[in-house]
């Protein structure tokens, strides 16, 4: 059973201390939900676990199947099995959805057998097909190239569709509720349920209980300044909901001093 396990990690952006030592862990099999308030943290978090070249890691370790993944390059977390859906995907013109999908899909394929001849294309469409049409997208998506021109909800759904053809280990998912319509919220949500089981762990980056209603979390943890200053079930989703984070204020305090 893999595990995404950050301990005590402290993370400077442009010399600033930005996250000022997170610990987590998320095992396969669990769906963790992390909120707190703008600017506290979240994005960085997940950036510096894909190892984006920004985001100075100054102390601490993120272990994942045996190795502190901090000392890989993002290619390599990737291939190792972690994925990330961002808050603002980039689009990759010149590179289509299939062939980036193909792509990512045969290097995995590699770390796990060096002598893999990449997946056999009538195959590869064909799983394709099958999740599009389970998330509800037109087949000439794939086609287009990646993010390029897609509308909010079309590079989201676009995230969810990678991650079902790349079947990750971990999956980090930033905001990927934000900007979506009710109809959009609920196949986005569908998708990740039904790629929920014991083989996917995912930590949901969001603000809104409302995806929580989909995705119903194990875990649900509240970061404020750079910490993890309350971790609970799905009930504490609902309590922010009702009474925001100033009864969290002053606990984030008494951790500072
Ligand atoms: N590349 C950067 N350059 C300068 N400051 C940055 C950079 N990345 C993050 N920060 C700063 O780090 C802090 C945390 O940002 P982060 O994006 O992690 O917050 P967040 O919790 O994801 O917020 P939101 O809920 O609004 O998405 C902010 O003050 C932000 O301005
Ligand atoms: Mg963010």
């Amino acid at each position: 059973m893999s595990e995404l396990q950050i301990v005590d990690l402290h993370v400077n952006v442009n010399d600033r201390e930005i996250l000022k030592g997170v610990n987590l862990t998320v095992r396969q099999g669990e769906v963790h939900a992390l909120m707190g308030p703008n600017g506290t943290g979240k994005s960085t978090l997940a950036y510096t676990l894909m190892g984006h070249p920004n985001y100075e890691v100054t102390q601490g370790e993120v272990w994942f199947k045996g190795q502190n993944i901090l000392e890989l390059e993002a290619d390599q977390r990737a291939h190792l099995g972690l994925f990330l859906a961002f808050q603002y995907p980039v689009a990759i013109p010149g590179v289509s959805v299939a062939n980036f999908l193909r792509a990512a899909i045969n290097a995995r394929r590699k770390i796990e057998n060096p002598e893999d001849k990449g997946i056999p294309i009538p195959e590869f469409r064909k799983q394709l097909k099958k999740v599009m049409d389970s998330l509800r997208m037109d087949h000439t998506f794939a086609s287009r190239y990646l993010n390029d021109g897609f509308s909010g909800g079309e590079k989201k759904r676009a995230e969810v569709l990678q991650m079902a053809m790349l079947r990750p280990e971990i999956a980090i998912m930033d905001e990927t509720d934000s900007g979506l319509d009710i109809d959009a919220l609920r196949i986005v949500a569908e998708g990740v349920n039904t790629l929920r089981g014991p083989d996917l762990g995912v930590l949901v980056i969001t603000h809104y209980q409302r995806i929580l209603n989909y995705i119903k979390p194990d875990f649900v943890h509240i970061m404020l300044d750079g910490r993890i200053v309350e971790s609970g079930g799905a009930d504490l989703a609902l309590h922010l909901e009702e009474h925001g984070y100033d009864w969290l204020k002053n606990k984030a305090e008494v951790m500072v001093r």
